[in-house]
């Protein structure tokens, strides 16, 4: 656990870590796999992964990525889309080769969306598994798109969202009726497989379900619940749990 309250700090903090742990992976001639997410919370951290790049020369070349998510039904050219997210925020200002970042497809054609996510799945496994999870939390208590009732079991999949997930993403989308009903998400089991997570949750938005995650028992009910049985976890948050 990283004792410290202030965002910039867990910040520095976590881009460090992935740093430090690319350029041992760099040293012995290894991949390093990056679980990532989006939405707000992370966007400071990919900032400060790109000033590691630019100012202190930190390569990406050895780094594979998976997104936790991606909306159905959106183009990745759709600034919605978390693909477009990615690039713009991430991949398009470090040096990591395209072909080694991974969001899920949320324009896979229906009917070979189960045959898409085990091959998602593979591909995370076929590289050793995720090495490092960036993670945030929804105010229904998701993980990726793993809305309340997820079973800790579940891998990579097709999942419907939460109405509180729909609500909160309306701004984005300009009416909750624009927001997609349906998103792939990596599972329960993928997630919880990490060898290390980082977990963040800023704002007071955020700390009454991140209070029944951590404090409560451990429930699918409570997807991020699952986070206590983890073995390398640290929680950042800018509140007392
Ligand atoms: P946020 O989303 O970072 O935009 O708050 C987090 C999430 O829903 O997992």
């Amino acid at each position: 656990m990283i004792e410290v309250k202030n965002i910039d700090n867990y910040i520095k903090k976590i881009a460090e870590s992935i740093a430090n742990e690319i350029k041992l992976k760099q040293e012995n001639d290894q991949n390093l796999v990056l679980g990532l997410a989006t939405g707000s919370t992370p966007i400071p951290l990919y900032d400060e992964l790109v000033r590691l790049h630019e100012q202190e020369n930190l390569s990406f070349y050895n780094v594979f990525t998976f997104n936790l998510d991606e909306y159905c039904g959106l183009d990745k050219s759709d600034p919605n889309s978390y693909q477009y997210f990615m690039d713009e925020k991430l991949f398009n200002r470090i040096d990591i080769p395209k072909e080694n970042t991974h969001v899920p497809n949320g324009q896979v054609k229906s009917g070979i969306e189960v045959e898409y996510c085990k091959d998602y799945e593979q591909k995370i496994n076929d590289l050793g598994g995720i090495d490092i999870q960036i993670l945030g939390i929804g105010r229904s208590g998701h993980i990726g798109f793993n809305e309340p009732g997820s079973s800790v079991n579940s891998i990579t999949r097709k999942v419907e969202l939460h109405e509180i997930t729909r609500k909160d993403a309306s701004r984005d989308f300009n009416g909750i009726e624009n927001v997609p009903t349906h998103a792939i998400t990596m599972g329960m089991q993928t997630i919880l497989s990490a060898k290390r997570i980082f977990f963040m949750a800023f704002g007071e938005a955020k700390r009454e379900i991140t209070k029944l995650a951590f404090t409560k028992e451990v429930t699918d009910n409570v997807p991020a619940s699952h986070l206590q049985n983890h073995k390398q976890l640290t929680i950042c948050t800018d509140f007392i749990i």
